[in-house]
């Protein structure tokens, strides 16, 4: 087989067969495959796109390429969720001990966060104690024993993916519908996920501005899933101004504890209800969503999704009195300010990455994969889009380790709109099953 041959076949809109795409991946990943002859395939995919033949092909070749997790020693149905990113997503803290305490087993590798969106390992690392670098094994008897476990990504998981994205990133080849979801796919399988709910965000802090073109993503990872055996389901959600009411880690291990209470904000509780009834539907309890957010709504209510919650810090060294005395267990900043709004009228905007950037300068995210986060930073948003505001009333509290700049309070106050009308966005555009 020839690279150039390939190339010329997507050039010209013919499917590739199964067979070269699984020569294609492995001889890119063993670097037999150019990077410029890739380069090229990247670009003739962006153009000509592929089809649901060709994708699950490109998914399974892409989870061969390396290390597989084997989950299967573990009862029941692996249910993973997977969010497209954004700014202040709080959904898995709150999702893991909700969806384990109706029985459905979570057993979760995550990452850290770069640029303006976190990731669950720094923020689970806001509270003392609590670690993430289990064995494989000890992995494995904590999820069979309490139903969830948090672990640290390890192991060489779809080395494809990482030259592919790397290749894409420099090639203007990066929001290409089949790349972005072969690429997603291929991870969450690799994982050992046997179902899998995604969580795709459109708006100014998602990857996919228009809800068309996140439709158009959740439906190619849906059929993905489906084709290659993996039961999955998808929600649309909006991701105009940021999910909750706090961004930073420490902040929002506090939110999530609030939310497991019952008492959380509007927004995040009813999106980890949807994305909770499509896991618990997924792994087998309840014989309809209906039923599955039924089950999560009580254990909301009568504590035992918070049960859960102490459960899992315990068991992965945390201090779990962090559920009793946030304030006192989580790290505090030394500076806090109050940004207060200029004018009366109602919050009609609230653009959710600049304000994961005014966040990130706080110190709750990396700017580069080596810089230190400050666990105490962050933000609180008093208010949301379509709130009243008047004059002096406090929109925004910042909150930092080190001295905070106007820059930032400049920055917050360019990026929350205050008119004469406005309303709460659509939070969940669709689902796609
Ligand atoms: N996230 C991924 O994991 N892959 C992509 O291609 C885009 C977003
Ligand atoms: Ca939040």
């Amino acid at each position: 087989m020839r690279m150039v041959d390939l190339i010329e076949k997507k050039q010209h809109k013919d499917p590739l067969t199964e067979e070269e795409i699984k020569w294609m991946i492995e001889n890119y990943t063993n670097d037999t495959i150019p990077e410029y002859q890739m380069s090229a395939m990247a670009m003739a995919i962006y153009f000509n796109g592929m089809t649901d033949e060709e994708l699950s092909a490109l998914t399974l070749a892409m989870v061969e390429s390396g290390d597989q997790i084997d989950l299967s020693e573990i009862d029941g149905v692996k249910v993973d969720k997977h969010s497209t990113g954004g700014v202040g997503d709080t959904t898995t803290l709150v999702l893991a001990p909700l969806v384990a305490s109706v029985g459905v087993p979570v057993a979760k590798m995550s990452g850290r966060g770069l640029g303006h969106t976190g990731g669950t390992i720094d923020k689970l690392e806001a509270i003392p104690g609590f670690h993430v670098e289990l064995s494989q094994e000890d992995f494995i008897s904590l999820v069979n024993q309490n139903k969830v476990a948090v672990v640290g990504q390890s192991g060489n998981l779809t080395p494809a993916d990482k030259k592919i994205y790397a290749l894409r990133d420099v090639t203007g080849t990066v929001e290409s519908i089949p790349l972005i979801a072969s690429s997603i796919m291929s991870k969450k399988i690799a994982a050992g996920a046997n179902a899998i709910v995604l969580d795709v965000k459109t708006g100014a802090g998602a990857f996919m501005k228009s809800v068309e073109r996140a439709k158009e993503l959740a439906e190619t990872m849906v059929n993905i899933g489906k084709s290659v055996g993996r039961d999955t389901m998808a929600v649309i959600s909006d991701m105009s101004q940021p999910l909750g009411k706090a961004i930073g880690n420490g902040l929002e291990v506090k939110e999530a504890i609030d939310t497991l209470k019952g008492k959380g904000p509007d927004d995040l509780t009813e999106l980890c209800l949807v994305l909770g009834s499509q896991m618990a539907f997924l792994g087998g309890v309840g014989s309809s969503l209906e039923e599955a957010r039924a089950l999560l709504e009580e254990n909301l209510h009568n504590g035992k999704a918070l049960d859960k919650f102490k459960t899992f810090i315990q068991s992965q060294g945390g201090d779990e009195t962090v559920v009793a005395q946030p304030d006192t267990v989580l790290p505090q900043p030394r500076h806090s300010l109050e940004v207060k709004a200029k004018e009366t009228g109602v919050v009609s905007k609230i653009v959710a990455d600049q304000i994961g950037i005014a966040a990130m300068m706080l110190g709750a995210g990396r700017e580069t994969k080596e810089s230190q986060i400050d666990l105490a930073a962050g933000l609180y948003l008093h208010k949301k889009v379509g709130d009243e505001v008047k004059e002096g009333d406090v929109l925004v509290t910042l909150y930092s380790s080190n001295e905070i700049h106007d820059q930032v309070v400049e920055k917050v106050l360019n990026h929350i709109f205050i008119s004469e009308e406005g309303s709460k966005p659509t939070l969940i555009y669709d689902i796609v099953r």
